[in-house]
């Protein structure tokens, strides 16, 4: 097998408190910065300490809230550029790379805000998926926050700051493990490969159960969606099936069942109609939504959040065989409805339709949550940065986008139509796999015919799932993207 990291793999330990003393402690300070001094560098200064610019005033960039709850800080770019630099420090220096500390110091004013955003650019800023037998670049291993002691500022006291850390690094930690999936190989990844991993990332909670269905299973049951899309590949299709219960350590449940959806296509084709050669090895990343899906279920768990959390990821890969399902075909799915397939490389829909209608009818959630690297459309119409959010819950769908800005990853809102109803409708199944129209929104559409009636919130992750360089806390290619959305969104 590949020399492939063991995932999830260790990140970057972050503690918070006074002063530390030592030998190896590389000095380092975030600072706001005035006149000449470029937010967004880091540079060593004149008395040999390392330097972080921060914007000094925050600046409002797209998002829902209108400023209110979310300012961007840049505390989250400062700090992945400063472990950035810091390792190429690190690596020149061998004896230094097993020891060293980073200490870093804060300027004069700093909010627990500040804080948590600053420690999820340090641990997601510094982590990377190589694949060697070879010697690996030394990297940050240990930060140090100093809090001045006796410090407060704006009423916040020392416990708010170490909360904001354990916070930013259960959300940071959520982003690198569902990077680690996304970047993982797709001749190592299959669809059971897959559901090893969530079973290995969660085995150490209480109250979570593992299912891990398998192509025998979803035949019985009639998982005809997973089954088509699965069938052009020697690594048979499987549904992950995650359930975090409250109720299952004692804890009282308060708030209603969130069914979670994750695509976990583990390498797209395109099948029969296939994709073209350029680009086609990024399509190993197109089950970030599972591993988003899979990575914050783990960060909820691992926190108790109060209410009870399903994930489901149908895992599948899409390949060209004697096999493969075709364009012209008629597909049941789990619950019965039936979709006339048009375009083999429309596989996404075809295994979350069967997902959808199965959380749907289970576990009778307050709603469905769809993440998914779904359509070109989405990724044409918002870039690479910003994630679609579709939903038939208005507040719910902003509510969302607002709690992923807080967190560094940023939406925006798309409509479903009702005039395109009729696209979606075939003339000889129940449903078109590829209406005519708006890609991204008839694929939303497609997939808000098997809710049967929960509110459904559909995110296309196809621009933000991949990065082609690096930004902030973001490193090509897969970038975890909608993990910590879904986290804090469910906490909060
Ligand atoms: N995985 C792709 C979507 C995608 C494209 C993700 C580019 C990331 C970057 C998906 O399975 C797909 O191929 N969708 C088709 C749908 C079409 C055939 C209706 C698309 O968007 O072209
Ligand atoms: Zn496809
Ligand atoms: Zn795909």
């Amino acid at each position: 097998m590949a020399p492939i990291p063991s995932i999830p793999q260790k990140v970057t330990r972050v503690t918070i408190g006074p002063r530390a003393e030592g030998s190896e402690i590389i000095e380092t300070q975030v600072k706001a910065a005035t006149g000449t001094n470029a937010p967004g560098e880091v540079e060593l200064d004149a008395t040999g300490q390392w330097v972080a610019w921060v914007p000094k005033e925050p600046s409002r960039p797209l998002d829902l809230s209108d400023g209110r709850e979310f300012l961007e800080d840049g505390w989250r770019g400062a700090g992945a550029r400063l472990v950035r630099r810091i390792g190429k420090v690190v690596d020149g220096h061998p004896v230094r790379a097993k020891k060293h500390i980073v200490q870093v110091h804060l300027p004069e004013e700093f909010t627990p805000a500040n804080v948590r955003s600053l420690v999820i650019g340090l641990i997601v800023g510094n982590h990377s998926f190589i694949t060697t037998n070879k010697r690996k670049p030394a990297r940050v291993r240990d930060v140090h926050i100093v809090l001045p002691e006796g410090y407060e500022f704006d009423g916040f006291d020392t416990n708010d700051y170490v909360a904001a850390v354990n916070e930013g690094k259960a959300l940071g930690k959520a982003t690198c493990l569902s990077r680690d999936l996304a970047n993982a190989p797709a001749n190592v990844k299959s669809p059971e490969w897959l559901a090893i991993q969530a079973k290995k990332a969660v085995e150490d909670l209480d109250g979570v159960k593992v299912r891990l269905r398998d192509a025998g299973w979803l035949k019985d049951k009639g998982f005809g969606g997973i089954l088509a899309v699965g069938g052009g590949s020697s690594r048979p299709p499987m549904l992950i099936e995650l359930v975090w219960d409250p109720q299952k350590v004692d804890q009282r449940r308060r708030r209603r069942t969130a069914v979670l959806v994750g695509k976990g296509v583990t390498f797209d084709t395109g099948g029969i109609s296939v994709k073209p050669a350029a680009g086609m090895d990024t399509m190993r990343t197109d089950m970030t939504g599972g591993a988003s899906v899979i990575a914050a279920f783990r960060a909820l768990a691992e926190q108790q959040v109060p209410r009870k959390v399903v994930a489901l990821i149908p895992a599948a890969e899409n390949m060209i065989d004697g096999k493969s399902y075709r364009p012209g075909d008629v597909v049941e799915h789990y619950g019965g409805l039936t979709s006339e397939v048009t375009n083999t490389d429309a596989e996404g829909r075809m295994i979350l339709a069967d997902a959808v209608s199965y959380g749907a009818k289970k576990y009778k959630p307050a709603a469905v949550v769809t993440v998914a690297t779904l359509t070109g459309a989405a990724k044409v119409a918002l870039g690479l940065r910003t994630g679609a959010v579709f939903s038939d819950n208005w507040g719910a769908g902003v509510k969302l986008a607002r709690r992923g800005a807080i967190v560094g990853e940023r939406w925006w809102p798309m409509p479903m139509q009702e005039y395109l109803e009729e696209n979606v409708t075939s003339k000889i199944a129940d449903v078109r796999q590829t209406p005519k129209g708006p890609g991204a929104t008839t694929a939303a559409m497609f997939l808000r015919r098997f809710t049967r009636g929960v509110p459904l919130i559909h995110l296309d992750i196809a621009g933000p799932g991949r990065a082609e360089s690096t930004y902030d806390e973001v490193t090509p290619v897969g970038t975890g993207f909608g993990a910590r959305t879904l986290v804090q969104w469910l906490m909060h």
